[in-house]
């Protein structure tokens, strides 16, 4: 299948497509005109993911039924729908089920991309303590069963959602800056890379389509948006005209939080602490023959600011605008059959 005027990509499979990062992946893929696949298993769809999904197939996605796990299953779904691009976004608990999909994708000569669930930091550079590093050691196996398999692979290493990067919250990007008080990891000085979810859907679909990004590491730079906690502290105070108090989150509350293996907040607290304290995402060069910046492939290319990002935030709040996520509430537990139906 191939769309006029993108001559060597056809139909892309998104798996995690109703997820958090999965959402922008999967409307990017329908915003670029290639013909979008969106996994979904058997069995009851929980309310925000169905309203997702629905919109999605409203934009043209088309629902495919099938089990991740299960390599005969998935080979079928990618040689019956001819998929040429094959994206993951599986989350943090699902990441060691890619591997069977790699051997599917090695048995399907004519998938022509994989990007696996990553987007995120370059994992085998970035050294997070427990539990951060148990989902980096499994991204780190799926990258070495890519690697076996020799399927061709892009990994997407985006950086950090463009929000404030609670140290406690999965997914900020949905949750508006503080509006009680500033709480900074340390002295608030180290600095990190922030990216908006539609850039990061943006760019990995320009990315795919492109030679130079094939067995590449893809890092996601945008100098406009290099930023520490302090700096956006500050952002956020011109948008709401006040001054907010600051507490220091120390490094030592960081590991604590971590060592209590509360899954997920533990998880994000070792990778706040990897961000914010030690600098994981600005502590290197990108020279290596397998990586590419992004802004050396795109120079042209302009990115969404936090401050835009911020500036959002506030006009929703000064319209007291309900949340997507209290709307999301609202509709009934489907099952995925019902939305199967009529597409
Ligand atoms: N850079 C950043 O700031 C950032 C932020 C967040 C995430 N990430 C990365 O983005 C990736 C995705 O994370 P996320 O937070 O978006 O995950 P998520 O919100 O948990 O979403 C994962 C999606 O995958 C689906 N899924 C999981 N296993 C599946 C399977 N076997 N078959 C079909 N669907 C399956 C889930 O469906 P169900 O709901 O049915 O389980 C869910 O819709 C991860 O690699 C994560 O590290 C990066």
């Amino acid at each position: 299948m191939t769309v006029a005027g993108l001559e060597t990509i056809g139909a892309t499979l998104v798996i995690g497509a109703a997820g958090f990062m999965g959402r922008f992946i999967a409307e990017a893929s329908l915003d670029s005109g290639r013909p979008t696949f969106v996994l979904v298993r058997d069995g009851p769809i929980s309310p925000s993911k169905s309203l997702v999904i629905k919109s999605l197939q409203d934009k043209g996605a088309m629902l495919v039924q099938g089990v991740l796990k299960e390599k005969e299953c998935m080979a079928k779904i990618l040689r019956e729908k001819e998929i040429e691009v094959v994206i993951s976004v599986v989350g943090g608990a699902t990441i060691l089920d890619q591997i069977p999909l790699v051997h599917a994708i090695k048995a399907v000569p004519t998938v022509k991309r994989f990007l696996a669930s990553e987007f995120g930091h370059d994992v085998d550079r970035a050294n997070p303590v427990e539990p951060g590093l148990t989902m980096y050691l499994e991204k780190r196996a799926v990258r070495r069963a890519i690697e076996e398999a020799a399927i061709p692979y892009t990994h997407i290493c985006c950086n950090s959602i463009a929000s404030w990067p609670y140290y406690d919250n999965t997914h900020p990007s949905e949750a508006a800056p503080p509006i009680d008080r500033f709480q900074i990891y340390g002295d608030g000085t180290v600095k990190a890379y922030f990216v908006s979810g539609y850039d990061i859907g943006r760019l990995t679909m320009k990315a795919i389509n492109d030679p130079r990004t094939l067995n590449k590491i893809v890092h996601f730079r945008p100098s406009c948006n290099y930023l520490n906690m302090n700096e956006l502290a500050a952002l956020w105070q011109d948008k709401i005209g006040r001054t907010l108090p600051r507490v220091t989150v120390t490094e030592d509350h960081l590991l604590a939080i971590a060592a209590e293996m509360c899954i997920p907040r533990s998880i994000v607290a070792s990778f706040t602490h990897d961000i914010f304290i030690k600098g994981c995402q600005v502590d290197f060069d990108i020279e290596g023959h397998n990586e590419v910046e992004i802004l050396d492939l795109y120079p042209d290319e302009t990115y969404q600011t936090v401050d835009e990002c911020f500036q959002e935030f506030a006009v929703k709040m000064n319209q007291g605008e309900e949340t997507q996520s209290n709307e999301k509430t609202k509709m009934e537990i489907l099952p995925i059959q019902a939305l199967m139906v009529n597409q």
